[in-house]
């Protein structure tokens, strides 16, 4: 045993019997724990499962979340009170109804057998007619039907079995089946069968479907009052969703645009309008600040300039004309810059269009440039601006390509263009540096090209003011490619 312990010995060798049963509990309680562990942990991954699958399935929108927050209580409340109103109410009318009519037929029973010289029954089938309102007949003796299978829903049989049972303590029959107005019963007597027709109403509370139908009609009449408020109450809330995401992407907002609903909802509204006014009024002020210095700067640079032209010519002035002929496109570029796109109102572009305007540039330049698009080519942009951006875009790529492919799809609210080219393209890591003002690869590339370095920073700038984005990527033409996503 020693042996088999040691070269089986994960667990100390026991020395003693009492070790060995404190061994067995440990290893027992160890067990135990474990079993509870995993039991713990398929509880948590079970409920999680649960979780998951109720936030997936449950309604994301506000209308379906308040909706289910006003019918899940009233379900829970219905189905709680028809269950207590069939269990308690229900059965115990049913069952005290039949305790009473088997107590008239118990009483039926104890006549005909008390009296039976009266060969035709005749007083005791009048008392059963006139007094308990049941029809009998008296048959000889005789085996009963075969018994009928048991309905589904049978309180009353269970409640009529359970009454002849106690108060007659016969052999008897009953036939609930049907929806006849009679139950019939028989009962075997001594030497005869005792037939009861039985009007269905006086054994059976019979109109219970009235009270749940009267609950359904009125939970179908309150959630539907309840429905139209609450559309009443969330549609102040879209309208806002509505207007931040319109005026996200650089669309107008409607004029008609004002707070309603509840006051959380008309504060967040004013607040929202608030917003907007503190960001058109900042972008006002950049824009005349910006306007004011360099309409200040380019004076000087015509005085300038008009002092340069009565020295005389020499290499060193033509350079320095150079130079504030230079200043002067940088100064005009910033202020597009600054100028942005503000003002402009959005309405349909046909992209295709646009796009397509860049075949005579690609002619005189002798480029090859094709333009492939795939969807709806309208799309609510604002014009100028739009075109602003493809122009920087294709015209860069112009610039540094000789194969150019302008590939656009619309699908359902996004509108992606790429700019592809067969160009050098730009260094992973100079992808971020070249968005900013003034950045120029050219320069460092020894290119006598001129530019400012705006372009790009201008086509962002445009693209974020209708709530879009571009990225730079590597084109499988070889070269840069600039993908524009623009929610429409
Ligand atoms: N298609 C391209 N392929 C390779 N490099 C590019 C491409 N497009 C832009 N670049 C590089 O990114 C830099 C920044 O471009 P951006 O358009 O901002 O300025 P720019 O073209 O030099 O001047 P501007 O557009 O203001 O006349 C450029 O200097 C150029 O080196
Ligand atoms: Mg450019």
């Amino acid at each position: 045993m020693t042996d088999q312990g040691e070269s089986l010995g994960t667990i100390a060798k026991p020395v003693d019997g009492g070790d060995s049963d404190s061994v067995r509990g440990s290893r027992q309680r160890q067990s135990k724990r474990r079993m509870n562990l995993g039991f713990q942990r398929s509880l948590t991954r079970i409920w999680r499962r649960a979780t998951r699958f109720l936030a997936r399935s449950m309604p994301t929108g506000l209308f379906g979340r308040s909706l289910i927050i006003i019918i899940a209580p009233m379900l829970l409340l219905q189905a709680v009170v028809a269950f207590v109103f069939m269990e308690r109410h229900w059965q115990s009318v049913t069952t005290r109804l039949s305790a009473a009519v088997v107590r008239d037929i118990s009483g039926l029973v104890d006549i005909i057998e008390t009296y039976p010289q009266d060969t035709e029954f005749e007083t005791a089938t009048r008392i059963a007619r006139e007094r308990f309102k049941l029809g009998i007949k008296i048959l000889p003796l005789e085996d009963f039907p075969a018994p009928n299978p048991k309905p589904f829903f049978s309180i009353l049989d269970t409640a009529l079995s359970k009454q002849l049972a106690e108060q007659i303590d016969k052999p008897f029959w009953i036939d609930t089946l049907g929806d006849s107005a009679f139950l019939e019963i028989r009962i075997r007597l001594e030497e005869r069968v005792l037939r009861v027709f039985v009007p269905r109403k006086q054994a059976y509370a019979s109109n219970t479907h009235i009270f749940l139908l009267w609950m359904a009609g009125a939970s179908v009449v309150l959630l539907t009052i309840a429905i139209l408020f609450l559309r009443n109450q969330i549609r102040p809330i879209q309208r806002l969703a509505d207007a931040a995401e319109r005026f996200g992407k650089g669309h107008p907002i409607g004029e008609d645009f004002r707070p309603r609903g509840a006051s959380e909802v008309r504060q967040a509204t004013s607040a929202f309008l608030e917003m907007r006014n503190r960001i058109e009024r900042a972008l006002e002020q950049r824009t005349a600040m910006l306007a004011g210095v360099s309409h200040d700067l380019r004076t000087v640079l015509t005085r300038f300039r008009l002092q340069l032209a009565l020295v005389p010519p020499s290499g060193e002035v033509d350079a320095m004309s150079g130079d504030v002929d230079d200043m002067q496109d940088m100064l005009q570029g910033y202020l597009d810059f600054a100028r942005g796109d503000t003002g402009e109102e959005a309405s349909d572009v046909n992209v295709v269009d646009v796009l397509n305007r860049f075949n005579d540039d690609a002619r005189e330049l002798g480029r090859e440039y094709s333009v492939t698009f795939s969807g709806s080519p309208l799309a609510e942009l604002r014009p100028t601006a739009f075109s602003r951006l493809m122009a920087n875009l294709v015209l860069n790529a112009f610039r540094h390509a000789e194969k150019v492919e302008a590939r656009g799809t619309h699908r359902r609210r996004n509108l992606v263009l790429e700019i592809h080219d067969n160009g050098p393209g730009i260094a992973q890591e100079q992808r971020a540096e070249v968005f900013k003002p003034f950045v120029r690869l050219d320069d460092a590339r020894n290119q006598d090209e001129s530019g400012t370095g705006l372009g790009l920073a201008i086509a962002q700038d445009i693209a974020h003011s209708h709530g879009g984005e571009i990225e730079l990527d590597t084109s499988d033409l070889g070269g840069l490619l600039v993908r524009v996503k623009l929610p429409v």
